[in-house]
C-alpha cells in the first residue's frame, strides 16, 4: 500500500511551539565524515557499548534490574538509557558520558511516551476513534514538546499493530483493527514526533525521534495471548497488516522496535528477512532497529540458542540496539573472535546509531534537551491541557442514546440538562490514578481530576453532584489486584457487596439522574494484560442492574481498554458513552458530552463482538464459500454458528452523536476508470437534527472478482466534517487505480480489471453503494 495521507499543516500548530534551537543545516557528506572520524578513535568495546540499552531502574516493565549503570557510561559501553524522568537527572547522567567517558559520545535519552508526556491524551485506541489526523499529529506534537522538555529525545512510539483480538490487552496502544487507517495515524504519530523529517537534520530542541513497534505482526499473537505465537501467510501480511508499520518508515521515523514474537518460526528479533530485506532492502529504512525489552535474551526461551547465538543471530539479522538483555555487551567481543560476527556489522549498527545522535543534534549540543528552565515553562502547560480536554472529548463513541424504556417518545437521555442532581455511582467513578489509562509512565498519577470531582468542579452553582463508589472493581480481590498495579489502585473497599450496593441505592433515590462509571481500571488493558471474558466484572454488573431497577436514567460510562462484550447493556441501559481512557482532562472531557457542550463524533476502530467466541471477529473479512444470505442469522451447512449470529454488536466505523446525519446516493463522475485516471465518488451529508455536530464520512471499496479472494469491504478514504444543524455538505473522494491494488498470490502489488463496489457511509455497515469499472 502507499501513503494516501501527506502530513497536517504544522504551521497550524505555531502557537504550541516552545523553545526552538535551530541546528545548522548539514550534508550527509558531513555526517559521514564525522562518524567516520569518531568511529576511527573508537575500539571495538566501545562500538559494542553504543548498542547497549540497559536497564536503568525505576522501570516500569519486565523483570531485569542491572546496577553501576555510571561505571559503565564512564567506561563507554552505554549507548542510552530509557524511562529515566526528570531533566536534572537526565542532564547529570549526559554529564558523565559527555565528561567522563574517553569519547565524550551522548546518550540518547528513550521514554515510553505513548500518548503524551505529563498531559495525556486519551489511549491510543481512544485517539484513533477521533479520525482526526490533525488532533493525532498535535497530541503527538506536545507529547514531543513536554518530553523533550524533560530530557528525553527518543519515545518508542508509535505503536501501529493491527489486532483483531480485544482479548489482547495491548489493543489498548494501537489504533485498532484498519492498516489504512492505522497508516495514516502511524505517519500523522512520526510527523507530530519528529517535526521536521530526520533526514532533514534540522532538528528542533522540542523534536524527538519516533519509535515505530511492535515489528512486526505482534497484535496477531494465537488467542489473543500477550508475547504468544504469531502465524500468518506472507498473503494476509501485506495485504492486512504490514502497512502501518511501512507508512512509519515512509513518513521518516528514525527507529524501529523489533517485536516479541516469532514470525515464520522465526522470533522478529532474529529474523533477518524481517529486519534487513524486507525492512531495509524493500523500504528503505535508514534508521535504526532496537529489541523491544529482552527480546534478545528471550531468545534463548523460544529455543533458538544460548546468549551468545542469539546475540550473533539478532545482531546478524539486522537489530542495532540491545534493550536490557545486555547481550551485545556480554558476547559480541567472543563472537567477532570467533568469526561468529563480521567487523562489518558492528560497524555499520555503530553507525546507525551515531547516525541518530548526530541528526538529533546531540554532536553539536549533547545537553541540548537539557534546558533545566523548560520543564516549567513547557510541561502541562494550560494550552497543552484545552487541547487534550478537546481531543479526549473528539475520542469518545456514544455508543447508545435512547430514552428511558418508560418514556419511549422522550428525548434520549444524553445531553443531560444542567440541573438538578446527577449521581456518580461505580469504582470508576473517584479515581485519579486510572484517568490517564495504561502506559502513562510519566504521568503525575494523582494531579488529574476523578470524574466525581472534575464533574463537581464543572457544575458547581448548577448540577448537584453526588457520589457512591456502589461496588469494588472486581469481586476476586487477587484478580483485582493483578488489575491494578503500578499506582493504579482503585483502594478496594472492605465492605461487603451488599453494603457498597445499599449506600449507592440510598445515593442513587436522592439523583435525578446516574452515571454509572463502570468497566476497566486502567491496567486491565496494556501490556500483559490479556482477558478471555470481557464483559463487565461481576459485581459492576449487579450494581448496574440495581441502578436500573430504581427507574431513573442511567447513563453507562464505560471505561475501557478495549471492545467489551455489552450484548446486555444494549439492551438494558438507555445511554452507553465509551469514554476508554481519556487521559489527564479526562473527567472535564466527559462533562463536555455528558452535558452536551460536545457532540460526540467518535467512530469505533475496532469491532465490539456480541461475544468472547465470535473472536476475531473484524469488518474487512473475506466472504467464504458459504456465506450466509443476507438478513439470515443461521442456515445449516452455512459459515456461522449455532447460538450466536456472525454479526457484531458494534461494527467498525459506528458511533452515534446527538444529531443524526443522512447520506445522499453516490454520484460518480464515470463509471469506468482507465488505466491512468480518477474517479470521484461524490456524496451530500446532511445534519438532520437540531445539534451541531462532526460525522466521519467513510468509504469502503470491494473487489468483486480477482484472482484470489478478496475482503467484503475495505477503507480506502476517509473524511471528518463539521455540519450545523440543517446544513448539507459535499464530501468527494478520488479513487484511482493506486487505491484498488493488493498483493496477488505472487506478492505482486495489482489492480485487477474489474468490478468493485464503491461504498460511503456513516459506518462499515450502513453505506449507500455504486458500481466501478476498472478496464
Ligand atoms: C516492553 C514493551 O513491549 C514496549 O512496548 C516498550 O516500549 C518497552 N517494554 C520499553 O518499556
Amino acid at each position: 500500500m502507499k501513503a494516501i495521507f501527506k502530513r497536517t499543516s504544522l504551521l497550524l500548530m505555531g502557537a504550541l511551539i516552545g523553545i526552538s534551537t535551530v541546528q545548522a543545516q548539514k550534508s550527509p557528506q558531513d555526517m559521514d565524515r564525522f562518524i567516520d572520524a569518531l568511529m576511527k578513535k573508537m575500539t571495538v568495546e566501545e562500538k559494542i557499548g553504543q548498542l547497549n540499552l540497559p536497564v536503568t531502574g525505576d522501570i516500569t516493565t519486565g523483570q531485569a534490574k542491572s546496577s553501576d549503570v555510571a561505571a559503565k557510561i564512564e567506561k563507554g559501553l552505554v549507548g542510552g538509557l530509557f524511562n529515566l524522568k526528570g531533566v536534572d537527572r537526565i542532564l547529570e547522567v549526559q554529564k558523565l558520558a559527555v565528561e567522563k567517558s574517553r569519547l565524550g559520545i551522548p546518550l540518547l535519552f528513550g521514554m515510553d511516551v505513548i500518548h503524551g508526556y505529563e498531559t495525556i491524551f486519551p489511549i491510543p485506541l481512544g485517539l484513533s476513534c477521533t479520525w482526526d489526523m490533525a488532533a493525532i499529529e498535535k497530541s503527538a506534537r506536545i507529547a514531543a514538546i513536554e518530553a523533550s522538555a524533560d530530557g528525553i529525545s527518543w519515545t518508542f512510539s508509535p505503536m501501529v499493530d493491527i489486532s483483531r483480538d480485544p482479548r489482547w490487552g495491548r489493543v489498548s496502544e494501537g489504533s485498532g483493527e484498519d492498516p489504512f487507517l492505522g497508516g495514516a495515524i502511524a505517519q500523522a504519530m512520526v510527523y507530530g514526533y519528529q517535526g521536521a523529517n530526520l533526514q532533514d537534520q534540522l532538528r528542533r530542541n522540542d523534536e524527538i525521534m519516533a519509535c515505530v513497534k511492535h515489528f512486526a505482526l505482534y497484535g496477531a499473537g494465537e488467542a489473543g495471548r500477550d508475547y504468544n505465537t504469531v502465524d500468518m501467510s506472507r498473503n494476509r501480511m501485506f495485504n492486512e497488516f504490514m502497512y502501518p508499520y511501512e507508512a512509519a518508515v515512509e513518513a521518516g521515523v528514525g527507529s524501529v522496535m523489533a517485536s516479541f514474537n516469532e514470525i515464520d518460526g522465526i522470533p522478529a528479533t532474529g529474523n533477518k528477512w524481517l529486519l534487513s530485506d524486507l525492512l531495509r532492502g524493500q523500504w528503505g529504512f535508514e534508521g535504526f532497529v532496537v529489541t523491544d525489552f529482552t527480546g534478545i535474551a528471550e531468545m534463548i526461551e523460544h529455543g533458538v540458542g544460548d546468549l551468545q547465538t542469539v546475540s550473533a543471530l539478532a545482531l546478524n539479522a539486522g537489530v542495532d540496539m540491545d534493550m536490557v538483555s545486555e547481550g551485545f555487551v556480554g558476547t559480541l567481543m567472543k563472537s567477532i573472535k570467533e568469526g561468529k560476527v563480521r567487523m562489518g556489522t558492528l560497524n555499520t549498527a555503530c553507525r546507525r546509531i551515531l547516525e541518530a545522535k548526530y541528526k538529533l543534534g546531540l554532536f553539536d549540543n549533547p545537553y541540548k534537551y537539557c534546558d533545566v528552565n523548560r520543564p516549567k515553562r513547557d510541561i502541562f502547560t494550560k494550552e497543552h491541557r484545552d487541547a487534550a480536554r478537546k481531543i479526549a472529548s473528539e475520542s469518545f463513541v456514544l455508543l447508545k442514546n435512547a430514552p428511558l424504556a418508560a418514556q419511549k417518545n422522550a428525548a434520549p437521555v444524553l445531553p443531560l440538562k444542567k440541573q438538578g442532581t446527577v449521581a456518580v455511582i461505580g469504582p470508576l467513578g473517584n479515581t485519579r490514578s486510572n484517568m490517564p489509562g495504561t502506559w502513562s509512565v510519566a504521568a503525575r498519577l494523582n494531579d488529574y481530576p476523578s470524574l466525581y470531582e472534575g464533574l463537581k468542579e464543572m457544575m458547581a452553582g448548577k448540577v448537584n453532584i453526588t457520589y457512591a463508589k456502589g461496588s469494588n472493581l472486581i469481586g476476586d480481590a487477587a484478580y483485582e489486584e493483578r488489575a491494578t498495579m503500578f499506582g493504579r489502585s482503585l483502594n478496594r473497599d472492605n465492605r461487603t457487596d451488599q453494603e457498597l450496593l445499599d449506600e449507592a441505592l440510598k445515593v442513587a433515590a436522592g439523583a435525578d439522574v446516574i452515571v454509572a462509571a463502570l468497566g476497566e481500571s486502567s491496567e486491565m488493558s496494556g501490556e500483559s494484560s490479556s482477558r478471555t471474558e470481557l464483559g463487565l466484572p461481576d459485581v459492576q454488573h449487579t450494581l448496574l442492574e440495581a441502578l436500573l431497577k430504581t427507574g431513573k436514567p442511567v447513563v453507562l460510562t464505560l471505561f475501557t481498554g478495549r471492545p467489551l462484550t455489552l450484548n446486555w447493556e444494549q439492551e438494558h441501559v438507555p445511554a452507553i458513552l465509551n469514554v476508554w481512557f481519556g487521559g489527564s482532562e479526562a473527567a472535564y472531557a466527559i462533562g463536555d458530552v455528558l452535558f452536551g457542550d460536545v457532540n460526540p463524533s467518535g467512530k469505533l476502530t475496532m469491532t465490539f463482538p456480541k461475544n468472547v467466541g465470535q473472536i476475531p471477529l473484524f469488518y474487512n473479512h473475506k466472504n467464504t464459500g458459504r456465506p450466509l444470505a443476507e438478513g439470515k442469522w443461521f442456515e445449516k451447512f452455512r459459515s456461522n454458528y449455532l447460538d450466536v449470529d456472525n454479526e457484531p454488536l458494534y461494527p467498525f466505523g459506528y458511533g452515534l452523536s446527538y444529531t443524526n446525519f443522512q447520506y445522499s446516493d453516490i454520484a460518480l463522475s464515470t463509471p469506468t476508470l482507465g488505466k491512468d485516471g480518477s474517479v470521484t465518488a461524490v456524496v451530500t451529508v446532511t445534519n438532520t437534527g437540531k445539534y451541531d455536530g462532526a460525522e466521519v464520512v467513510q468509504l469502503y471499496i470491494r473487489d468483486l472478482v480477482g484472482s484470489i479472494t478478496r475482503p467484503v469491504r475495505e477503507l480506502k478514504g476517509f473524511n471528518k466534517i463539521f455540519l450545523r444543524a440543517g446544513e448539507s455538505k459535499t464530501v468527494s473522494f478520488t479513487i484511482t487505480r493506486d487505491l484498488l491494488r493488493f498483493y496477488d498470490y505472487d506478492m505482486n502489488y495489482v489492480a485487477e480489471p474489474g468490478d468493485f463496489n464503491i461504498m460511503i457511509g456513516g459506518n462499515s455497515q450502513t453505506v449507500k453503494t455504486a458500481k466501478l469499472t476498472l478496464k
